[in-house]
């Protein structure tokens, strides 16, 4: 059983609907890479989720995935400091599915802001099927079969994370925390030892009768890096810090990328592969070049004498993510200054663009050229995942009756 405290877990997932792109990169693969050396991740192929469109042409998933999963091994998400698997190979996690659905409102299902664009946007009533309005729901049971603690997304999937909370609210409300939770609480404080368990207590004590602050931090720590306790323990013991009870799903929270800086698409709407208007994260340096030859500039800007405005323009934007301080203010003033042609201008950040991706490039072909590896990476993490939803599923049945005999 994993011991890992779930406020320190990560679960995030990307369907694999076509290449992965700048636009994943920057609002959400940069803060995979970032998060792994700081919490206890899990990343998966969202494969299930690709079927909710996708459903007419089962053939690229396949192709789809593995590619993605060498974007994800070449931009720097290590398989040593985390765990990467592919969700249709975590079959709790549809059975978490399934039994939420029992206790999940339609309306908040119609309320959500992806379905309600979907609908809109698709004319065709028989393409909005049951798995599309599930979709926000499949998401919820994906983090919520983990425990996650924090979920990194774009922005456009906020809505979804909180979902997720709601959900776990109205479970936790439903079936509430652990019944005996303090005999079980004091039960775990014995296998803390005798030493340990008395400085625990006293920890608890000086926090819940005095308000010490520091003495709960203390405590915090002291549990989590008890590394022979089970993860039920642990939660245990820290909710016992704080309270009397535990809630058998954590309510999970979204974390942005820092530098929310959105990266614009080819033609200035948001980089999608729906829109056609991305870059590849592994483009060969001829396509970035010309991908950037081809985007519109600002529209009053005909000849190379009439000043710019980068606010209406595309390049502009795609420089805010790749320039930094003072050049940045200097393409500024180059364009509204006629100072340069928008050839160079867009050179100039074509040539940042392929000097990031040179190395994410290579590790790229290494990976590919090493298939087996990346499989055996899926294989390995795909075990670690199963461990963890299977615990948190064995908890769920118990709650919702189905553990009898
Ligand atoms: N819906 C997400 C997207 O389109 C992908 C996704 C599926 C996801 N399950 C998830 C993201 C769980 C975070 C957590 O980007
Ligand atoms: Fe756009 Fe650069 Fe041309 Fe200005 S100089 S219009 S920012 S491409």
């Amino acid at each position: 059983m994993s011991t890992v405290d779930p406020q320190r877990r990560v679960v995030s997932g990307m369907r694999p609907t076509g290449p992965v792109h700048l636009g994943h990169y920057h609002g959400v693969l940069k803060n995979w890479v970032k998060l792994q050396h700081e919490y206890d991740c899990f990343f998966f192929v969202a494969d299930w989720h690709a079927l909710t469109t996708g459903y007419a042409s089962p053939e690229d998933i396949a192709s789809s995935t593995w590619e993605m999963v060498v974007d994800w091994l070449a931009a720097g998400v290590n398989p040593g400091a985390s765990h990467m698997f592919i969700q249709s190979r975590v079959p709790e996690q549809a059975e978490l599915h399934l039994l939420l659905s029992m206790i999940t409102p339609l309306a908040w299902l119609e309320r959500a802001p992806a379905y309600k664009e979907f609908i809109e946007s698709n004319r065709e009533q028989d393409k909005a099927s049951y798995g599309v309005l599930g979709y926000p729901l499949l998401q919820s049971a994906d983090v919520l079969a983990y425990r996650a603690g924090l979920v990194p997304v774009g922005a456009d999937q906020t809505p979804h994370v909180e979902l997720a909370r709601e959900i776990a609210r109205r479970f936790n409300h439903l079936y509430g925390s652990e019944e005996d939770f303090a005999a079980n609480a004091e039960a775990a404080i014995r296998k803390l030892g005798k030493k340990t368990g008395k400085l625990y207590t006293e920890l608890r004590l000086a926090h819940t009768r005095h308000g010490d602050t520091d003495a709960l931090a203390t405590a915090q720590a002291l549990i989590r890096e008890q590394n022979k306790l089970t993860l039920s323990d642990k939660e245990r013991l820290l909710g016992y810090l704080e309270g009397d009870s535990v809630a058998i799903l954590p309510e999970p929270q979204h974390v942005l990328a820092e530098q929310a800086a959105k990266m614009p698409g080819l033609d200035g709407r948001k980089m999608s592969n729906t829109h056609d208007n991305i870059i590849p994260l592994r483009a060969e340096p001829e396509t970035v070049e010309k991908a950037l030859r081809n985007m519109p500039t600002d529209p009053n800007r005909v000849r190379l004498a009439d000043p710019g405005t980068p606010e209406a323009c595309a390049v502009w934007q795609f420089h805010q993510v790749y320039t930094e301080g003072a050049e940045l203010i200097e393409v500024h003033d180059k364009c509204s200054s006629a100072g340069w042609g928008c050839i160079e201008c867009k050179q100039c950040v074509a040539d940042k663009i392929i000097a990031q991706q040179a190395p994410i490039r290579q590790r790229g072909r290494d990976f590919e050229e090493n298939i087996d590896l990346v499989h055996s990476i899926i294989a390995e993490g795909t075990e670690r995942a199963r461990d963890a939803a299977r615990a948190t599923l064995e908890e769920v049945r118990d709650a919702m009756g189905l553990a009898y005999r």
